[in-house]
């Protein structure tokens, strides 16, 4: 799929768009606070500039070889948060999402996480996707189950935030 960076995939209150190089310096910001990492298993605490940066200069290539698609989600054209579906291969891909903890508890997660789905079945094709949250993180939880994502059983893994083995949860949608 072509990368555009003007490609808007709208939510009632939100907009979605490929991120882009200009998201670096927000993101690290949120991604500095300590509730939004701590979820991320593959995190730093506080988050490593250089590796945050490599990361989003990857995005567009991603984009284009179709083996990942990363969205900022934005609010009034303000970069709030990331979703992304990536490890895409044989027709599936594992989603993820992060928000700034300013804006939790007011439904864009789930608004967001939902966009995301739609654009990752019927724009991109995909017919799976998996998603893993951390046994303790209910609201992750809250959002896949209304999404229909059936629990597979529990995995254990290293988190890097928490520098600790953890329980994640892992679910499975099938379109
Ligand atoms: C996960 C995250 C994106 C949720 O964003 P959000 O905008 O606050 O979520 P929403 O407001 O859409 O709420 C989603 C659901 O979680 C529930 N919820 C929200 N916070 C909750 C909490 N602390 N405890 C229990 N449930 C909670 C909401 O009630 C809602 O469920 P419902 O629709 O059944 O009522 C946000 O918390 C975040 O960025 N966390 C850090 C990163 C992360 O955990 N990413 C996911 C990794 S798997």
């Amino acid at each position: 799929m072509d990368y555009d960076p003007s490609i808007r995939l709208l939510t009632d209150h939100l907009a979605l768009r490929p991120t882009t190089p200009n998201d670096i310096e927000r993101a690290l910001e949120i991604r500095s606070n300590h509730d939004v990492a701590r979820n991320l298993v593959s995190a730093t605490i506080p988050p490593d500039s250089e590796k945050m940066a490599n990361w989003f200069k990857g995005h567009a290539d991603e984009w284009r070889d179709g083996s990942a698609y990363r969205l900022a989600i934005t609010l009034e054209a303000r970069f709030i948060g990331v979703c992304d579906v990536f490890d895409i291969a044989d027709g599936q891909g594992e989603i993820g999402y992060w928000l700034d903890r300013a804006v939790w508890g007011r439904g864009f997660g789930q608004e967001a996480a939902t966009r995301l789905i739609r654009f990752a079945t019927e724009e991109v094709g995909l017919t799976a996707l998996r998603a893993g949250c951390a046994d303790d993180n209910a609201a992750s939880a809250a959002i896949l189950t209304r999404l229909g994502f059936n629990r597979l059983k529990d995995v254990r893994v290293f988190s890097q935030s928490r520098q600790a083995e953890i329980t994640q949860r892992r679910f499975h949608l099938t379109v």
